[in-house]
């Protein structure tokens, strides 16, 4: 949950680093971006028939077209940087509902884009939205800053450390939606850029298929923790799957949806490889560190892979400045 107050604070710290920030710019060969908006829209969602939430996904659909909005560009956000961090859990409450562990799906209900740092609702990608590490942020153009991340391909593909193999039931797919708080007085803070920020529903099912082995410690902890006591693996991706919005919003009314995202699993790959190629090529003049393909890296090369930010991180270094979405 974002606490930024002021708007015209934002558009001061906006133009702030348009001007100064070192960030790199954008060849004008590459597609455009998806359009995010620079204000909230009222109403800040729309949603049809209720219907059944997705839970652990669709069928996939290979064959769909992708829109160029979300094509592979000459330098982009670290597309399959693997880390290795803490699963912090969203506070019981956050997920719209004031109350518990089993937070209901029902949308249009207490759903607001001040729910996340994007201004998504958190309805509209129940139980899917993740918080990162501002870290981050550094990453993305200088004109864009936050709002790269909030765009429709932008997700998280997290592993439980015990599947090695990328065996079926032990991932799920994340929608970036917010920034962690950086405060360690929070017990949900991220402490580094290696710890991510979900939903305990999404969390349980991480685990699904290891339930009668989990400790006491991981069940208190999926129950009402602040942190699962043990370390995941997370690579940036192309969404697809569980990464998509519910259904129920998937309407070109809302900017977050438009144009729809297909749920296609070959063209995530294919562009997350391509992207990787294109940012290995390109990080070095736009002053980016390098990093490994770790995305579905296995063994000792996905041990290999693990991005190492204490090398461009320390604890105390000041976040990026950035604003609330809409
Ligand atoms: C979020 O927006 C809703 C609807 O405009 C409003 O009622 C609520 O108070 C806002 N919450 C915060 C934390 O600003
Ligand atoms: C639980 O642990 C036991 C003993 O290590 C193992 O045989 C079993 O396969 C595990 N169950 C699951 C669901 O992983
Ligand atoms: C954790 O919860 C699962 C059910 O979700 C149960 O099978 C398992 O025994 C529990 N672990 C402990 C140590 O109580
Ligand atoms: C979203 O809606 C569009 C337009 O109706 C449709 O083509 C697309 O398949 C839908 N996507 C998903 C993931 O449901």
């Amino acid at each position: 949950m974002w606490t930024m107050p002021k708007m015209t604070f934002c558009l001061i710290l906006l133009s702030y680093n348009a001007l100064f920030a070192k960030a790199y710019l954008l060849p004008r060969a590459d597609p455009p971006f998806q359009t995010v908006p620079e204000t909230a829209t009222t109403p800040d969602n729309h949603f049809n028939i209720p219907g059944v939430p997705q839970l652990k996904g669709k069928p996939a659909d290979t064959s769909d077209p992708v829109p160029a909005v979300y094509g592979v560009r000459s330098v982009d956000i670290p597309f399959a940087l693997l880390n290795y961090g803490n699963l912090k859990l969203f506070t019981p409450g956050q997920l719209n509902s004031p109350g518990s562990y089993t937070d209901v799906w029902a949308p249009g209900v207490d759903d607001y884009a001040n729910q996340s740092a994007c201004g998504i609702p958190d309805n509209a990608f129940w139980p899917s939205k993740v918080a990162i590490h501002p870290y981050w942020l550094k990453y993305a153009p200088a004109n864009l800053g936050l709002s790269r991340y909030c765009m429709q391909d932008v997700c998280i593909s997290v592993w439980n450390q015990d599947n090695d193999d990328y065996g079926a039931g032990d991932d799920v797919m994340l929608k970036v939606t917010d920034i962690c708080s950086t405060n360690p007085a929070d017990p949900t803070y991220c402490a580094t850029p290696a710890d991510i920020k979900i939903d305990r529903i999404k969390a349980d099912l991480l685990f699904i298929n290891e339930r009668e082995n989990l400790t006491a410690a991981d069940n208190s902890s999926l129950e009402n923790g602040a942190e699962y006591p043990e370390k995941v693996y997370w690579f940036f991706t192309k969404c697809w799957d569980d990464g998509l919005a519910q259904p129920a919003y998937n309407t070109t009314k809302n900017w977050f949806t438009n144009p729809a995202l297909p749920n296609n699993q070959k063209w995530s790959e294919d562009t997350l490889t391509e992207q990787y190629q294109n940012n290995v090529a390109g990080y070095p003049a736009a002053n980016l560190p390098p990093y490994a393909d770790g995305a579905y890296a296995k063994g000792a090369k996905r041990q290999a892979a693990i991005f190492d930010y204490n090398k461009y991180w320390q604890i105390g270094d000041p976040d990026p400045k950035w604003c609330p979405v809409a």
